[in-house]
């Protein structure tokens, strides 16, 4: 160990894994670091504190961060006062959080101790020892801490934390804890903030976002509060992931259609398309539901983009169940899906059932529905050549060089040429080819 170093760091670099809510969360860190007088630098050998903010969802999730910490370990070699700070879902998992130390972590925090990780930083520094901090009960504070958002056209912003559905496959429950949603003043607030930085986008998070309001003083639905944000001035469009399926409201759809601010996408993973398979996930609904929900959607706003997450290979899983899965998704035709093959978690009720499918089978299978699945938004994509989309401009694409890119309100990457000073406007572009994952079009003169 490095019982010897002095250390008084002074710079940091956050390394993202997993979904949208570590992207904000990893915000916040930025934002408290930096009110503690430590600067955010781009490159990790610079760092004197690197945070791994994890995911513990997949096994491959945490793969990649035991990966990385391996790296560092050996960068460590050459500068041995960098400190390694972990934090984020797995900190919360026992199993991977016995294992982060063991690979050298200095400090380990959970997902519900972010305001702590200044304070943390110092005592490592101070006296070399590696803390750990985790919290089995829940930080309503966090809310309240600054985020220092990167500067762009859209942010993230929380309607909610935590999960109480316990998915049968799932560590969210475990790792966010139960939910409880933030008053509509609080996020109000933030976003007219977010709007005076000139933000133009703002998603809003949850992991069930149509639970919104359960459990709030306030009487308040999650179309209510869409409804509610409509007049904040400066921002052009509220996008929101994830709807669980058992929860969508007519109240919703309606919310939905009605405002031209509120994007016409929504994120409502299916996950299986076998009954039986969705029974043993917990999931709350059979496949004549969803598809009767679809049909709903479909009457009331025609144009709305249909997203999924599947997972193929859950316990159980027998080819029928798959074909049904593929049936399902020959019949929705979801605008663009997230396929995972199924992961065990330790401590979930799923990992403990018979029945579990072979890795061989779970790669046919998910070779099988991607092929498919990417089949169908390429014939969707298609089918949109030569219309005219209104866009919102991003700023320079990362993967088309000296070509903008925006996003569609049904989600949808376009690429096109044009300049920078574009960047946060809405603009209409003409789709001229398309792709499996983007279209490419140009401006509308
Ligand atoms: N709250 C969101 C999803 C959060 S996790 C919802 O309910 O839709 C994102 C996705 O990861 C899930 O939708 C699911 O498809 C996938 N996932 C979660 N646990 C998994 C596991 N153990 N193995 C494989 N995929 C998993
Ligand atoms: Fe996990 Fe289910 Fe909660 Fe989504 S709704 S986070 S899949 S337990
Ligand atoms: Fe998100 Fe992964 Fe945690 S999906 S909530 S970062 S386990």
């Amino acid at each position: 160990m490095s019982a010897a170093i002095k250390r008084s760091p002074q710079s940091f670099i956050i390394l993202t894994y997993g979904c949208q809510m570590n992207v904000r969360d990893s915000e916040t860190m930025a934002g408290l670091l930096n009110m503690a007088g430590m600067t955010e630098t781009g490159a990790l050998e610079e760092a004197d504190v690197v945070i791994l903010n994890t995911c513990g969802v997949r096994h491959s999730a945490e793969n990649k961060v035991f990966g990385k910490l391996g790296e560092i370990k050996k960068m460590k070699k050459e500068k041995p006062e960098t400190l390694i700070a972990v934090g984020g879902c797995m900190s919360q998992l026992a199993d991977a959080r016995k294992k982060l130390t063991q690979l050298g972590a200095d400090v380990v925090f959970g997902p519900n101790n972010i305001s702590e990780l200044p304070e943390l930083i110092k005592q490592v520094s101070e006296n070399s020892r590696p803390v750990v901090k985790i919290m089995e009960t829940i930080d309503i504070e966090k809310e309240k801490l600054p985020a220092r958002h990167k500067p762009g056209i859209s942010a993230f912003v929380n309607v909610m934390y935590g999960c109480n559905n316990f998915c049968s496959y799932c560590v969210v429950p475990y790792t966010r804890g139960r939910e409880r949603s933030r008053g509509s003043a609080d996020i109000i607030d933030e976003i007219r903030n977010l709007a005076g930085q000139g933000y133009k986008e703002i998603t809003l998070l949850g992991q069930n976002v149509n639970s919104y309001g359960s459990g709030l003083k306030e009487k308040i639905t999650f179309a209510g509060l869409l409804a509610k944000l409509q007049d904040i001035e400066g921002i052009k469009r509220f996008r929101f992931t994830t709807s669980h399926p058992k929860d969508i409201s007519d109240e919703l759809i309606e919310v939905i259609g009605a405002y031209d601010k509120i994007c016409n996408h929504i994120h409502m993973p299916l996950q299986a398309g076998s009954d039986q398979i969705l029974r043993a996930m917990n999931r709350g609904y059979d496949t004549g539901q969803y598809l009767q929900l679809i049909d709903k959607i479909r009457m009331a706003v025609p144009e709305a983009a249909i997203t999924s997450d599947l997972i193929v290979g859950f316990p159980g899983e027998e080819d029928g169940d798959f074909e049904d899965t593929l049936e399902m998704v020959e019949r929705i035709r979801f605008d663009a899906a997230f396929i995972f093959m199924y992961s065990p978690r330790g401590g979930t009720k799923a990992a403990a059932m018979d029945k579990q499918v072979p890795l061989q089978v779970k790669k046919d299978r998910i070779n099988l529905l991607l092929e498919r699945q990417y089949a169908i938004a390429a014939e969707i994509n298609k089918s949109l050549e030569n219309t005219v989309q209104e866009v919102l401009v991003e700023g320079f694409s990362k993967t088309d060089p000296g070509k903008l890119t925006a996003r569609t309100g049904t989600n949808r990457i376009v690429n096109f040429t044009g300049p920078d000073t574009l960047s946060g406007q809405t603009i209409a572009v003409k789709i001229t080819h398309s792709g499996t994952f983007s279209l490419l079009g140009e401006m509308c003169q």
